[in-house]
């Protein structure tokens, strides 16, 4: 079903049935004269822009007050697109409550846990758990689906708009009526959330559901298993919110495929997009880079991370900028050549689409200094023709469309519950930053030029010879079981301090830490050892030249089966001489543990000795390992490798064969990249 339609999806709204990758960006005609329209399609044209997102922030002006309908400017831009060939991903447009509702409704405003009101003159200024606005809501929703069931432009469904974004923890009262209901469907009685919610403790023990609220501000530290399931909570509502408009639009147009855009990216963390994938026709995504050192390794990480949450189907680059945001304390441009590697670096990790924020760049508003396909400067400039240079890379890049990503060996998990629970505060530390642990486990990877998928809990695991859980905090007891299941199956595991600590309600396992992972690990820890800041730990990598720096975390770690092989140990501190890190063969698989932070050098240092029993080797010439990341789509007959410079220098890629459908060769016919170039090559399957 999936594959059909976005097949339908990639072919247009013409029925040329060829594959191609969608190329575009939101469009916002309602904040320009109509004259601009028409230089709009033919600028498109030029760029070679075949899809549009249009209404996204259109509530207000395609419904004036509560009565009142105004389609004739919609319906004449999705007339003028269909003409100039370019589709439309038209988004429901319920993303930002006009004045009126506001102004009639109050009571849709959304509360923050210290009561204050969230007020509207910015956007998504609603309440997931609103009846008032969720009715409002598919109101619109129906209305759009009527009027534009038949259009023939329309090729998608574009719901909300980065659900949660602005709205995803609200402490109001419908969210504390919404709460209760969860929690009855998840509890049944009282007795169970007692126990689960450990409210023996500090005298919290509910005798009537009427008294539970969701964590407002409270005089010290709320409960975690409340703060937790307020996390799974809000989530949850927001999907449910993606569901009821899914609903209104599947009964209307059932041929026309639905997506939402996720934020996988950063530290957007309120939606656990892992379980929300399942709701819709296919997964979009919004990416943004923030400067950085690890920026692009970032980039590349949250571009696999959608595919691990899409099963490795292909995806949809929803949004990204073509140049400098508004949002960052510092905006900085892209420099020349950035536009097009991010855009293919999203590509290669399973994008059929790359699409901008926005079209047109505003010359009011918020965001009139976030960049667009078209600048302030107009078509005439750089970055336009930059964009349409892309344009033509990407139908370069036609037969990539509808291929999936070929399986690495090794994967990295990512789990929104232990990503949750893992940050929540009264822990050991309160520096742990869990996405960042994940990512650089990748950038090491990268570093070696090993390929690795980021995959979730839901993921078939076994197709991975190595598996990388950093701090997988929550381990349920059917999670432990299946990763003891795996490494005594042959798989090598590995894991890293606060791992398998606490169960799905936060509570911890006993008998020492990491209490589910004990006896697969074969260690035993009595105490953490965090980190204070600027304090380190250094560890002797045991026949590795040059020693790794521990910081934020150590464990007192006791070795409890004599077949556990000691990695490397601390040189000094308080645990001086102790095992950092350890191995217990597991018949052909191993379990590993890292109990301290390694960064990226330490984990470059290490991953050779971790992989080795694996036999997990680059994929790359001797050259180019560490300066260039290498991903693969493949189809029946091919494979796509996708050859990223990581680096601001010219990298030869000598050995490398295959046909080259986008890059150039030196004069002996080698494989060149410049920096922050990007080669993609055919090669037959495998
Ligand atoms: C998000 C939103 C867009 C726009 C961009 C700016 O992705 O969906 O409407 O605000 O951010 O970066
Ligand atoms: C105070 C409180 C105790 C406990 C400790 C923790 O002393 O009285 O209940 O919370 O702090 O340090």
């Amino acid at each position: 079903m999936i594959s059909t339609l976005l097949s339908q999806l990639r072919h247009g709204p013409d029925g040329d049935p060829t594959p191609r990758l969608a190329y575009g960006a939101d469009y916002n005609p309602e904040q320009w004269p109509r004259e601009v329209w028409e230089e709009d399609i033919r600028l498109m044209q030029e760029a070679g822009v075949n899809i549009v997102s249009v209404a996204i922030f259109s509530w207000a002006r395609i419904q004036p007050t509560e009565n009142e309908w105004d389609f004739g400017w919609l319906d004449e831009i999705m007339d003028l697109l269909h003409a100039g060939g370019i589709g439309v991903d038209l988004a429901t447009a319920t993303a930002s409550p006009p004045p009126w509702l506001s102004t009639a409704q109050p009571e849709i405003l959304p509360v923050t846990a210290s009561g204050e009101t969230l007020w509207p003159g910015a956007r998504q200024h609603w309440r997931p758990t609103s009846p008032v606005f969720r009715e409002h809501a598919l109101r619109l929703v129906r209305k759009m689906a009527e009027r534009y069931a038949n259009h023939p432009a329309l090729v998608a469904w574009h719901v909300s708009n980065e659900l949660g974004c602005h709205n995803v923890y609200d402490y109001s009262d419908d969210a504390a009526r919404a709460f209760r209901d969860w929690l009855r469907a998840r509890y049944t009685t009282l007795d169970a959330l007692n126990h689960a919610w450990g409210t023996a403790f500090w005298s919290q023990r509910y005798s009537d559901w009427e008294q539970i609220l969701p964590p407002r501000l409270a005089a010290s530290h709320p409960n975690p298993t409340q703060q937790l399931d307020f996390k799974r909570f809000s989530s949850d509502v927001l999907k449910d919110h993606l569901r009821a408009e899914r609903d209104v639009l599947r009964e209307l147009t059932p041929g026309v495929p639905v997506t939402t855009n996720f934020m996988v990216m950063g530290n957007t963390k309120g939606m656990n997009y892992a379980d929300w994938a399942a709701e819709i026709d296919f997964v979009s995504n919004d990416h943004y880079v923030v400067p950085g050192p690890q920026d692009r390794d970032e980039l590349s990480f949250s571009a696999n991370l959608v595919s691990g949450i899409a099963g490795g189907r292909p995806w949809f680059l929803m949004e990204h900028s073509t140049s400098a945001v508004n949002w960052q304390p510092i905006n900085v441009a892209k420099r020349p050549g950035d536009l097009a590697r991010d855009s293919l670096v999203h590509v290669a990790h399973g994008a059929d689409a790359v699409c901008f924020f926005q079209w047109r760049q505003s010359a009011a508003g918020a965001e009139k200094y976030h960049s667009a396909m078209v600048p302030h400067a107009g078509a005439d400039s750089e970055l336009f023709r930059a964009v349409a240079g892309l344009g033509q890379t990407l139908k370069t890049l036609a037969p990539v469309a509808g291929t999936e990503r070929e399986p690495a060996r090794v994967g990295i998990v990512f789990d929104w519950d232990s990503w949750w629970a893992s940050e929540q505060d009264s822990h050991p530390t309160a520096q742990l930053s869990y996405r960042q642990e994940a990512l650089d486990w990748y950038s090491a990877l990268l570093a070696l030029g090993i390929r690795a998928d980021v995959v979730t809990t839901q993921t078939e695991l076994d197709r991975y010879q190595v598996l990388i859980t950093p701090v997988l905090h929550v381990m349920p007891a059917p999670l432990a079981k299946e990763l003891t299941r795996y490494a005594e199956n042959g798989g090598h595991l590995i894991t890293t301090y606060f791992s398998g600590v606490v169960d799905e309600n936060d509570h911890i396992w006993l008998g020492g830490y990491p209490g589910a992972l004990r006896e697969l690990l074969g260690i035993r820890i009595e105490e953490f050892g965090p980190l204070l800041d600027g304090e380190t730990a250094d560890v002797d990598l045991d026949g590795v030249d040059g020693a790794a720096t521990g910081t934020l975390w150590t464990d007192r770690i006791s070795v409890t089966d004599p077949a556990v092989e000691v990695l490397a140990h601390y040189r000094g501190g308080t645990y001086a001489d102790r095992p950092a890190v350890t191995r217990r063969p597991t018949g052909q698989g191993s379990a590993a543990y890292v109990s301290t932070r390694l960064g990226t050098d330490g984990l470059t240092a290490l991953l050779p000795k971790l992989l080795a029993p694996a036999g997990v080797h680059s994929e790359l010439p001797d050259g180019a390992r560490g300066s260039v990341e290498l991903i693969v789509r493949r189809s029946a007959d091919s494979r796509y490798l996708f050859l990223v410079n990581r680096t601001d220098e010219t990298v030869p890629l000598a050995g490398v064969s295959g046909d080259l459908l986008v890059g150039r060769t030196d004069d002996d016919g080698t494989v060149v990249l410049a920096p922050r170039d990007v080669a993609v090559l055919r090669q037959p399957a495998l």
